[in-house]
């Protein structure tokens, strides 16, 4: 056996340990799936990615002969960062570089969860938004046929690179550097519409390019962690309903213009401000700042904060959990300190609201509905309102707007 075939070999290996994998975690993979997973290769996709060391990030390049640690991690069920500020893991130094994650290759049991919702057939029209390494979008070659995909990312050195990826495979999709905010009107319409970073609304684009009775996979996040992945049909009349897959998912936003990836607020090394100082008040609250860690609650805080405000948490020194909400439209800011032991916290706010209460509100309201699961809720979107619905056993029905 040669040394190549070996490798080869151990290759294949862990890509049927990857499907294992994603099948013991619960996921049931559909026939069509599973074979998409053991036949597109990951490896050439991410021959280098960065590896998480606390808050910072190293890159990991796969030399020939793969080593068995870079295979494992390529293969396993877990997201790989490419981009960290907008630099690739490729064109990084040999040392760490910390930032904010602005691309990678999506963890794949979550992508198979997402591919099966999108129901992709051989000749389905796919668009894609958030092309990143290329990876997703050779599941979908695989699956509709490489002629009826579309992928658009904002970055052209992604593009560029997932472009030629794809074509070393003998995949050639439509591969556009634009705003993914836009869709890719000249390829429309398409049968299919997914995202692979999210949005806090579905852009009117990815409906107007939706043909009627097509179906749309669109990850909808706000500030909090917990992130959720709509599931949508568009209607003859141009609106779309649909509901919230069971997946918790937290991809990153889809960022329009020359941004970077929003910042969110500093949270003072002192998280005892005087009130003079900053002219706040201060309360004491019996809810936790750290209850937006809980991901099933998190999404329906999410659909109790305005769209604006944007959250960071850091733990102290002591192990202290302190959250820090912000609104920058008008400055209205809640640093809430949770007790060291028990529930409960301290809660510093300044502006002209309490950011805080809508939260505790929230929560009671939560409590009261019996901890409702995100796949319970529907979601109704048009391109000017689009607004989210829960209706309980009894009948009632509560509606809040995106
Ligand atoms: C999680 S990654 C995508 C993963 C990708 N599907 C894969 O298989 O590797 C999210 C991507 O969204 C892209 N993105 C962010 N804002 C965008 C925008 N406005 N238009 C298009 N792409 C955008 C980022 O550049 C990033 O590559």
């Amino acid at each position: 056996m040669t040394g190549l075939s070996a490798e080869r070999q151990r290759v294949l290996a862990a890509r049927v340990g990857l499907v294992r994998s994603m099948e013991r975690g619960g996921l049931v993979l559909s026939a069509r799936m599973a074979e998409a997973f053991l036949n597109v290769p990951r490896e050439p996709f991410v021959p280098v990615f960065y590896r998480r060391e606390g808050d910072r990030f190293s890159p990991w390049a796969g030399t020939r002969p793969y080593t068995e640690a870079w295979l494992a991690q390529v293969y396993a069920d877990d997201s790989l960062i490419t981009e960290v500020d907008g630099v690739h893991a490729e064109d990084a130094g040999p040392g760490p570089v910390t930032g904010v994650p602005t691309s990678s290759s999506t963890a794949p049991g979550l992508m198979a969860d997402m591919l099966d919702a999108l129901d992709v057939r051989q000749g389905t029209r796919v668009l894609e938004i958030g092309t990143g390494s290329g990876y997703n979008a050779a599941l979908l070659c695989r699956l509709a046929g490489q002629a009826h995909v579309t992928t658009v990312d904002r970055s052209k050195r992604l593009t560029d690179t997932a472009r030629d990826r794809l074509e070393a495979l003998g995949m050639a999709p439509t591969v556009g550097c634009a705003d993914g905010a836009e869709g890719a009107p000249e390829e429309a319409p398409f049968d299919r519409v997914v995202a692979t970073c999210s949005v806090r609304r579905v852009p009117a684009a990815w409906f107007d390019q939706c043909a009627p009775g097509g179906l749309m996979v669109v990850p909808v996040k706000g500030a909090l962690a917990g992130g959720a992945i709509a599931w949508l049909q568009k209607r003859a009349d141009g609106t779309a309903v649909g509901r919230f897959l069971h997946t918790p998912a937290a991809f990153m936003p889809l960022l329009t213009g020359p941004q970077s990836a929003p910042t969110p607020p500093e949270i003072p090394e002192t998280p005892e401000v005087p009130e003079a100082e900053v002219g706040s008040v201060r309360r004491v609250s019996e809810l936790s700042g750290s209850v937006l860690d809980d991901w099933t609650f998190s999404f329906f805080a999410y659909l109790h904060l305005s769209a604006s405000t944007v959250r960071s948490f850091r733990q102290g020194p002591d192990g202290t959990h302190v959250t820090v909400l912000f609104d920058p439209l008008d400055n209205s800011y809640a640093r809430v300190t949770d007790h060291p032991s028990g529930p409960g916290a301290t809660v510093l706010t300044s502006g002209c609201r309490d950011l805080w209460e809508p939260i505790e509100k929230a929560h009671a309201h939560w409590l009261g509905l019996h901890r409702p699961r995100r796949e319970w809720f529907t979601l109704h979107a048009a391109p000017d309102r689009q607004t989210v619905a829960y209706t309980a056993p009894d009948g009632r029905e509560w509606r809040w707007d995106l």
